[in-house]
């Protein structure tokens, strides 16, 4: 095995946490060992990282981590990071522990500050965590499967009480400012319609209708699935459903239970592959990269020209969504 080209990896998680995290914390730990590298933990993010919240971690510190959901590291949003001083300040903690390497699991928000890392000299690799789905130069995100079974789990019992009382069910699934968890989620519980927020809102067309053609073939309970960046949310979509349909509604805020759970076999194995080619990268002497995975391989971008992409929803799964609900093709914004 050739020499790594660093001695001593800094691993963090940072933003909304996500199913997974801890296994890929677990994998850059068991890897880094394996390459004869040291391996710290930095608790809270980049907030951590400039107040040296640390902590040594050892083969035994991440066993049995992989089936554990959250982040054993904790995460946390730091405005200080955006300043000057707070990014010295998190350089001056990596000099003083002699942490040559840094992997960060997040979102996009974590890969500019690795950004910034890797121009004042640290060894950076991103790696993609969040269970909205929406970094595009992933077609994945570890704890976004776990995040769609545990909104499904809850909209199959809802289907239940619906199909009792002859209502329609609104739900409002997470994703931020992204639709790709309410897509997959709606597909996947055969949803009478799915909104999105990369859609024009035309709830004729997109609810209204689908509804009513859902009706005409003697459906007596109806699952609207909604992306939290709708504009209006649950609530002003089940208004709508009501005034045009006199249909009894009712609201669920899945919210923050998206985010809980034992992680699932995809996400640990996505999660442990990740990390293991995050250090990889790091001891090849690589830096400002993010591990991907692209058609089921595991690739890495240039977190330049990752944060350059764009991702739209899944062409395919759109187009399956909008045949099996009747919604007419209204198109993107
Ligand atoms: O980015 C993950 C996510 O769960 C989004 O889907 C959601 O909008 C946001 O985090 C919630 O952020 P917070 O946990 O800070 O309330």
């Amino acid at each position: 095995m050739a020499e790594s080209k660093v001695k001593r990896i800094g691993v963090f998680t940072s933003g909304g946490d996500a199913p997974g995290m801890n296994a890929a914390v677990r994998a850059v730990v068991r890897t880094s060992l394996h390459m004869g590298i040291q391996c710290i933990g930095i608790r809270r993010g980049y907030h951590g990282l400039i107040n040296c919240d640390v902590t040594p971690l050892t083969f035994e510190s991440v066993s049995g981590l992989s089936r554990q959901g959250g982040t054993m590291l904790y995460s946390a949003r730091s405005k200080e990071f955006q300043t000057e001083a707070g990014q010295e300040r998190a350089l001056a903690t990596c000099k003083m522990l002699g942490i040559d390497g840094l992997v960060g699991i997040g979102g996009d928000g974590t890969f500019r500050g690795l950004q910034v890392l890797a121009k004042k000299g640290i060894s950076v690799v991103g790696i993609p965590g969040t269970i909205d789905n929406d970094i595009a130069c992933s077609s994945y995100t570890i704890g976004f499967d776990t995040a769609c079974n545990t909104a499904l789990d809850s909209i199959d019992r809802l289907r239940d009480t619906m199909q009792s009382h002859e209502r329609c069910s609104v739900v409002e699934v997470m994703g931020r400012h992204a639709g790709h968890l309410a897509l997959y989620v709606g597909v996947a519980s055969g949803a009478t319609a799915v909104l999105v927020p990369e859609e024009k809102i035309d709830y004729e067309h997109n609810l209204i209708e689908p509804i009513r053609e859902a009706r005409l073939a003697g459906r007596t309970h109806f699952m609207v699935i909604v992306a939290e960046g709708v504009e209006g949310g649950a609530y002003g979509v089940a208004q709508k459903v009501h005034e045009a349909t006199a249909l009894d509604t009712r609201v669920t805020i899945l919210g923050h239970v998206q985010r809980g759970g034992h992680p699932s076999a995809r996400d640990r194995v996505t999660a442990t592959y990740m990390g293991y080619e995050a250090v990889k990268l790091l001891a090849a002497g690589k830096t400002n990269r993010v591990v991907c995975v692209q058609e089921d391989k595991y690739v890495d971008f240039d977190i330049d020209e990752a944060l350059s992409m764009k991702k739209t929803l899944d062409p395919q799964t759109y187009s399956v969504m909008r045949a099996l609900t009747g919604m007419e093709q209204v198109g993107m914004k």
